[in-house]
């Protein structure tokens, strides 16, 4: 045997991979990394059952009792790696200026020899005594126009699990490579390398973190975290972070959007549809109103998911807006499900499922806060320990980790919209952007044009949550929801946004389409109680179908200061009782309350000065204006 062919039996390339380049780069980091062995996953069933059934015997996946919920997994992740680490999380552009005031910025060479060419480089020897697993992915449907393929390597077999499930991965996104395409190489490792005779834990992490993007040469490296959107490469980092970039390098003419947002679908009970994107932050409402269930009062129309987290949109010729969702599974909030608040998301979750960070009940099945009224009289917490209803109140301890997550396929969705996985995606009637803002911010208002609804997008704020690590309920700026996933400069993102307006807005005098009308939502303004005001859920349906009023041009509003919002009377009603008082309650404007959120508009401003477009400027001087008045 030669040397080559030597090197190539210990990667265990399969026959079918004929990619050169992508064999070379597995060696390369196999040797960079000196994982113990290399497995490439080919994405089919039995291979899932495998690797499900080694996590299990390792200790690291409880299998569900197989009668309440079937073939679905418990994982307990470290209690130190929970949630999203903003603080590091890298932008390593050659120029700061490039990844802006808003994200952390390292010089990639510097970056580099920190994690692989340094002497001390962390990827150096990080895998010892693990297997590697090579996970080729495909965001957005197998083939399409618009998708892109990734491969992740990963010391971590539940990140190969969770990548089965939350994109088209294995053997069919190889066969897309061929032997020449283009990939995103993603690099993963939980920085726990496995001395001789040393007992692996359950879940295996790092306390130093780094979850690195080098978007001009479209790399990932990920170090030390095993969770969610650090370690499962495909989502945050590739789609948002590394995409944001390539659909802002393209330019005016040829660029697109990659966004924070879910698609979903609103048919009429005469059979007219329409389509939505919707950006909110984290934890902030996405998946939930994705499957929306109408309530009473909205017989006959059905709301349909097309994606839960991210939309890619491009325009079409026609200057309408084309969104497909590059995923292919959900990785949502578990806390505060219920049959009740999104009964097609409890359908959706009844079998196949890897649950992370919730409870054990003693019967095998899952529990987590809000999913029954009753807390179960027992259970064992999201850390191992007992817990009852009585621990929880004396010592203020969840049964589940408030980020707790399901993973499960899209495609067990009962309200899965048809047109979910179709390459030209759907196209895009209205914006939504909402923050989670228990004052100031009203339930609804339709901005009056295209420049001032990228106002309103570009200065949200929003309490932050659990999904993210560190203090929950601190209001923050979070432009388009987009925050900690814009991959470059957040002014030159607005002005993307402003350019694409301008481009669509030129196609559509061509072809007579309509371009998208922006609103902005609250659904979580707080009573003197300290409770929600507005009953959320499958009550935002009423606003929906307001907006999609506005968007046909017959629903009725008022105008003031920020754009138009519907009077009471404005609304459909039927079936909830939610009187003119409280109304008044989610929808107030208070001019002084207001002129302190323009305060953190400036603050905001003064950061982004490099590159602020000169119209976000001016609308936010007409705005003052206009509140002065
Ligand atoms: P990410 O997956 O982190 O991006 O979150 P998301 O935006 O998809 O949020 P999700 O729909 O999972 O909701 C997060 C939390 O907010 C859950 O606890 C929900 O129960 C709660 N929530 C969702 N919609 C509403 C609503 O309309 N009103 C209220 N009060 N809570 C809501
Ligand atoms: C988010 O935080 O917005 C999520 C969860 O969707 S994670 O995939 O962990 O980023
Ligand atoms: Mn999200």
């Amino acid at each position: 045997m030669n040397s080559t062919a030597s090197a190539t039996a210990r990667l265990n390339v399969p026959p079918h991979v004929k990619h050169e380049r992508l064999i070379a780069w597995v060696g390369e980091m196999a040797a960079l990394t000196g994982a113990k062995d290399v497995v490439w996953c080919d994405g089919s069933d039995e291979e899932y059952d495998r690797l499900c059934q080694q996590l299990v015997d390792a200790g690291a996946f409880i299998r569900l009792n197989p009668e309440l919920r079937p073939h679905s997994f418990l994982a307990r992740s470290d209690p130190g790696d929970v949630a999203r680490v903003e603080g590091r999380t890298f932008i390593c552009c050659e120029h700061k200026q490039d990844a802006g005031p808003t994200n952390n910025w390292v010089a990639p060479a510097e970056m580099r020899e920190l994690l692989q060419t340094g002497e001390k480089a962390l990827f150096k020897g990080s895998m010892r005594g693990r297997t590697m697993y090579v996970v080729p992915f495909s965001m957005g449907p197998l083939g399409s126009p618009i998708a892109h393929i990734g491969v992740e390597l990963s010391d971590s077999a539940y990140v190969a699990v969770n990548m089965k499930l939350m994109t088209r991965m294995g053997r069919g996104a190889l066969d897309v490579l061929g032997a020449d395409g283009d990939f995103v190489p993603c690099m993963h490792t939980v920085g726990a390398p496995l001395e001789p005779q040393q007992q692996d834990v359950a879940w295996p992490c790092n306390d130093t973190k780094y979850i690195v993007h080098y978007p001009e040469t479209r790399e990932i490296w990920s170090y030390g975290s095993g969770y969610g959107g650090n370690a499962l490469l495909g989502k945050k980092c590739f789609a948002l972070r590394i995409a944001s970039w390539m659909g802002r390098e393209k330019g005016a003419e040829l660029g697109w959007l990659a966004e924070h947002m879910l698609l979903l679908g609103v048919t009429s009970p005469e059979g007219k549809k329409h389509h939505v994107a919707a950006a909110f932050p984290s934890a902030c409402g996405k998946t939930n109103f994705a499957m929306l269930v109408p309530p009473a009062g909205f017989e006959g129309w059905k709301v349909t998911t097309i994606g839960d987290d991210i939309a890619w949109i491009k325009p079409g010729d026609d200057g309408r807006l084309y969104a497909i969702n590059p995923e292919a599974g959900y990785f949502g909030v578990a806390p505060g499900t219920n049959d009740k608040t999104n009964a097609n998301c409890m359908a959706t979750l009844k079998r196949d499922v890897i649950f992370t960070n919730v409870a054990l009940t003693d019967d095998g099945d899952v529990w987590w806060e809000g999913m029954t009224e009753t807390p179960p009289a027992h259970c064992i917490d999201w850390q191992g320990r007992d817990w009852t209803p009585a621990i929880g109140k004396e010592t203020g301890a969840k049964a589940a980790h408030p980020n707790s997550r399901f993973t499960v396929s899209a495609t067990h969705n009962p309200a899965l919209d048809p047109e979910w996985d179709n390459p030209n995606g759907v196209a895009i009637d209205a914006f939504i952007f909402g923050g989670r803002r228990s004052t100031t911010v009203p339930l609804v208002t339709e901005a009056r044009d295209w420049v001032e609804g990228v106002y309103m997008a570009a200065t949200m704020g929003s309490e932050t949550t659990a999904a993210i690590v560190g203090q929950t309920g601190v209001v923050r700026r979070d432009p388009f929801a987009m925050l900690p996933f814009t991959g470059y400069n957040m002014s030159d993102y607005f002005q993307h946004w402003l350019d694409m307006g301008k481009r669509i807005a030129a196609l559509c005098t061509k072809s007579g389409a309509k371009v998208p009308k922006i609103f902005c939502v609250n659904w979580f303004r707080k009573g003197a109680d300290g409770k929600f005001i507005w009953p959320g859920y499958g009550e935002n349906m009423r606003v929906l179908k307001w907006m999609l009023d506005r968007v046909q041009g017959r629903g009725e509003g008022v105008e003031h200061v920020f754009g138009t919002s519907p009077r009471y009377e404005d609304l459909n009603w039927t079936g909830l009782d939610f009187p003119p008082a409280r109304f008044q309650q989610v929808t107030s404007i208070d001019p002084s309350a207001w002129q302190a959120e323009m305060t953190l508009h400036d603050a905001l401003f003064e950061e982004l000065a490099w590159h602020l477009p000169t119209e976000l400027k001016a609308t936010k001087a007409r705005i003052v204006e206009r509140l002065t008045a």
